[in-house]
């Protein structure tokens, strides 16, 4: 039998160190919530493929529905030949996502080129290059993707120059002393300082802030935004990548506003676990880029359209929605109760079940990295996968699969106990 350190020393040889891999095992099977490495140990999956698996590891209809596929066709190019499976797709999207305006939507393949062709699709409709993203948001490892990515390492290193014209203001962020007041003027600050409002195509922004922190924007600079955009005629775009498919306790996380962006990105949990992302917005700004400027080879594959048919009908009938709420809440109040015995503990956050908890050394303002990081190796090791995420890494992100069974979930909220209570030195 290959044994996971085999395994480790044959990766160091044959795949670049860029491609980091937090785990020194390897994946044998998963089901739901849970996963075998090929030594036989099991993890309970608190990381979910980075929120990919909302709908569990291997949920039997989406496997079903890949199956049925897979006897049919695999693979035409959209482009070349279309399936109706990718028409009822886009129909079922249009009518679910926010805002009672005609929609359309267009499908790719990764959440990078979800956020490429927004852009794209902005430019193109508003006939302007600039572009306003916010400090601390993650939107890809694609050359816009990381222009517009306000977190320089690990993702920007190395790899400039990037695409000109993008520019980044301030996310609100009270815990470290940015208020939605501060955000909204930063923006304004940017049209006296460094580009004409006239030239800004679109302002993208995450409804939570995933890699950056799980950070909710405020209900405030949401409004701010769209004001703002709506007075320069810019587009808003709203980065669903990671808060899509139920995870805040809504479909879509711009469902817990009342403002519309005109054009949002999706990907992860759309298909689970298949390679697929979408571009829905307005009609007439989605019918702005000219027949043949959107697409490629696999964008809407049909293995991965036919999991997402499926995805849509597990979070219907499962009613993950409510479910992603009352785990949330069982894990905050969780959280909120270590607080007294856990100081490090200086917030618990986070719409639904994109729940975070962040670290301050006890008494400071100033984040914990190195508590952090004992959180989650020691959860590992007790077989609790756990990611970190935030500019400082002192931010512990849960992102379960919202599928997971009760006993299963206890179970973690358990080892989580015990960790966080022997990271502080208390006998659990
Ligand atoms: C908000 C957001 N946008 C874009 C991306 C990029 O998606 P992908 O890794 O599928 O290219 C991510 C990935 O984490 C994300 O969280």
């Amino acid at each position: 039998m290959t044994t996971n350190s085999e395994l480790q020393a044959r990766k160091d040889a044959a795949t670049p160190r860029g491609v980091g891999v937090m785990c020194n095992f390897y994946a044998a099977r998963a089901e739901n919530a849970e996963l075998w490495d090929i030594e036989g140990r099991r993890f309970i999956d608190f990381a979910a493929g980075i929120a990919v698996v909302n709908t569990g590891h291997r949920h039997p209809k989406i496997v079903a529905a890949m199956r049925e596929q897979l006897d049919r066709f695999t693979h035409t190019a959209y482009q070349i030949v279309p399936y109706e499976s990718y028409v009822t797709l886009a129909e079922k999207i249009n009518a679910r996502a926010p805002g009672d305006h005609p929609k359309k939507t267009a499908f790719f393949t990764t959440g990078a080129e979800a956020v490429e062709n927004a852009v794209k699709i902005a430019r193109a409709a508003t006939g302007r290059p600039g572009l306003i993203a916010f400090s601390g948001g993650f939107h890809g490892r694609t050359l816009m993707g990381m222009a517009l990515t306000g977190k320089v390492a690990p993702y920007k290193l190395g790899f400039g120059p990037f695409p000109s014209d993008v520019f980044h203001a301030p996310f609100p962020n009270p815990l470290h002393g940015v208020s939605t007041a501060d955000s909204l003027r930063a923006v304004e600050t940017l049209f006296k300082a460094d580009v004409d409002p006239k030239r800004v195509a679109a302002i993208i922004f995450e409804p939570v802030q995933g890699e950056g922190g799980f950070y909710p924007a405020p209900a405030e600079f949401v409004r701010g935004l769209r004001k703002i955009c709506d007075e320069h005629g810019i587009l808003l775009i709203a980065d669903e990548v990671q808060t899509g498919f139920a995870r805040t306790g809504k479909l879509f996380a711009m469902q817990h506003y009342d403002v519309t962006p005109d054009l949002m990105t999706i990907a992860k949990s759309l298909a689970g676990g298949m390679p697929l992302s979408g571009v829905v917005g307005r009609a007439e700004i989605m019918d702005a880029a000219a027949p043949g400027g959107l697409g490629g080879t696999y964008a809407g594959n049909p293995m991965a359209v036919a999991a997402a048919h499926a995805v849509l009908d597990v979070i219907d009938e499962e009613q993950l929605c409510e479910r992603a709420t009352k785990l949330g809440d069982k894990l905050k109040a969780k959280l909120t109760s270590l607080q007294h015995d856990v100081p490090q503990i200086a917030d618990v956050r986070g719409p639904g079940a994109m729940v975070a908890v962040e670290f301050l050394k006890a008494g400071t303002r100033e984040p914990d990295t190195e508590f952090t990081k004992k959180v989650q190796a020691r959860a590992l090791e007790r077989g609790l996968l756990l990611l970190v995420c935030g500019v400082y890494g002192n931010v512990v992100r849960f992102l379960f699969p919202l599928t997971i069974q009760d006993a299963v979930f206890d179970e973690a909220l358990g080892l989580l106990e015990e960790v966080l209570k022997e990271s502080v030195g208390i006998a659990a």
